[in-house]
């Protein structure tokens, strides 16, 4: 069985792609994780006495720690997901976003070339470094543009999607110059279990559930293409296997949802699930100040991905959501977890003074 350094592997996709990696057997981990405040151990509990996973903590951006992991674990293939990922923090603190995302790819990229190079020739035509990116990197569509694709000029607006654009660009690079057998992936909106409650649909089950208000940044038209967390995975395991050295494939869920429609479906499935009397939940709605630069449309045409690797999402979106929601409402402990004071924090400086 081959064994994949994945980083990242604490957080939101990260640890989906691990478990399915060593549920399915398709590879004996190493997960190398600096544990920020995104990421959650307990996402891996159930690997706890697996003997093919080994769980290290630590950055990406440290060449040292990356060097001693490569050359004891002799990986086949690296994957890269260790990112800061919240658009809103980007706004207000890029500093970590330059740093882990572009300056942690360098040096994982740089490390990774080093060890790729004393391979042997057979090893070294094995070997894949695989680069987890996001469709931010093309920018902001109108309501009538054709989705991205591949070619699709980079555009970034956030310093998030800047600095993951600079990190596409140096994988970009290394293939190109080096011949470092790299892959990229640029995929749209993940959603799921243990997504931290930052972004939009684990933030409105939480709020809802506690009868908090239901914050929608500008008029709730902005739209975004959806994506069941597990398709995305199997996705980037086809790349892995399967995937044209040197290329990128665009992933999506061909599901495009404006914010509104999205907090509206996850109202009316508590509100079955869980109803409370007197209430409904899509009353708790709250237009607030819109994001600065907010992209008005993300969509993604994954025509490539769906020819040449044969590749579509399985979950649709109505399924997908119930399942999620369900996942939170029986993930109690996870969720106390998560509430931290840090996370309190991050509510108040983000949401507080944000009134429409
Ligand atoms: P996440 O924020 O949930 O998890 C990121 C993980 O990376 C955390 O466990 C964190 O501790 C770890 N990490 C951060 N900095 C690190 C560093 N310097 N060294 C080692 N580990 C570090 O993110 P996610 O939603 O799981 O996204 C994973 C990847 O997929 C990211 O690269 C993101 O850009 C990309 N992506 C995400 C989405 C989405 O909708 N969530 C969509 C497309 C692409
Ligand atoms: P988010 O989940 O942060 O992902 P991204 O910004 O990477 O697309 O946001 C998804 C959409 O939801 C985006 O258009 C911003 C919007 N949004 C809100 O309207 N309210 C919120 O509280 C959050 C977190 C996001």
């Amino acid at each position: 069985m081959q064994t994949l350094l994945v980083t990242g592997g604490a957080g939101f996709i990260g640890a989906d792609f691990v478990l399915q990696a060593r549920k399915t057997q398709w590879a004996n981990i190493v997960n190398l994780d600096k544990l920020t405040y995104a990421s959650n151990l307990q996402n891996l509990a159930e690997l706890r006495g697996d003997p093919n996973y080994y769980f290290v903590q630590g950055d990406i951006g440290n060449p040292e720690l990356v060097r001693y992991l490569l050359e004891h674990y002799q990986p086949d293939a690296i994957i890269n997901f260790a990112a800061e990922s919240h658009v809103d923090r980007s706004i207000f603190s890029p500093q970590d976003f330059i740093q882990t995302n572009i300056v942690g790819t360098f040096q994982l990229l740089e490390a990774s070339r080093l060890y790729w190079q004393k391979l042997s020739s057979q090893k070294q035509k094995q070997f894949r470094f695989l680069h987890v990116s996001t469709d931010e990197v093309y920018g902001s569509l109108s309501s009538t543009d054709t989705p991205f694709r591949e070619d699709t000029p980079y555009a970034p607006n956030s310093p998030y999607a800047a600095s993951k654009a600079g990190a596409d660009h140096l994988v970009r690079a290394y293939h190109h110059t080096y011949g470092l057998p790299t892959l990229t992936t640029n995929c749209s909106n993940n959603y799921g279990p243990r997504q931290f409650p930052e972004k939009l649909i684990p933030l409105t089950i939480l709020n809802a559930l506690d009868g908090k208000p239901l914050p929608i940044y500008g008029d709730g038209q902005n739209v975004r293409d959806w994506l069941y967390v597990a398709d995305h995975c199997d996705a980037l395991y086809l790349v892995l296997r399967q995937g044209q050295i040197g290329e990128t494939y665009n992933i999506g869920g061909q599901n495009e949802q404006t914010n509104l429609a999205v907090v509206e479906k996850i109202c009316a499935i508590l509100d079955e699930l869980v109803p409370q009397s007197g209430l409904r939940r899509s009353s708790l709605i709250a237009f607030i100040k819109d994001r600065p630069g907010h992209d008005r449309r993300y969509a993604i045409d994954c025509s490539k991905i769906n020819r040449d690797l044969d590749w579509q999402p399985r979950e649709n979106f109505d399924s997908g959501l119930v399942k999620t929601v369900q996942w939170y409402l029986s993930n109690s402990v996870w969720i106390d977890q998560v509430r931290s004071r840090a996370y309190r924090n991050w509510l108040k400086h983000n949401y507080e003074d944000r009134k429409a």
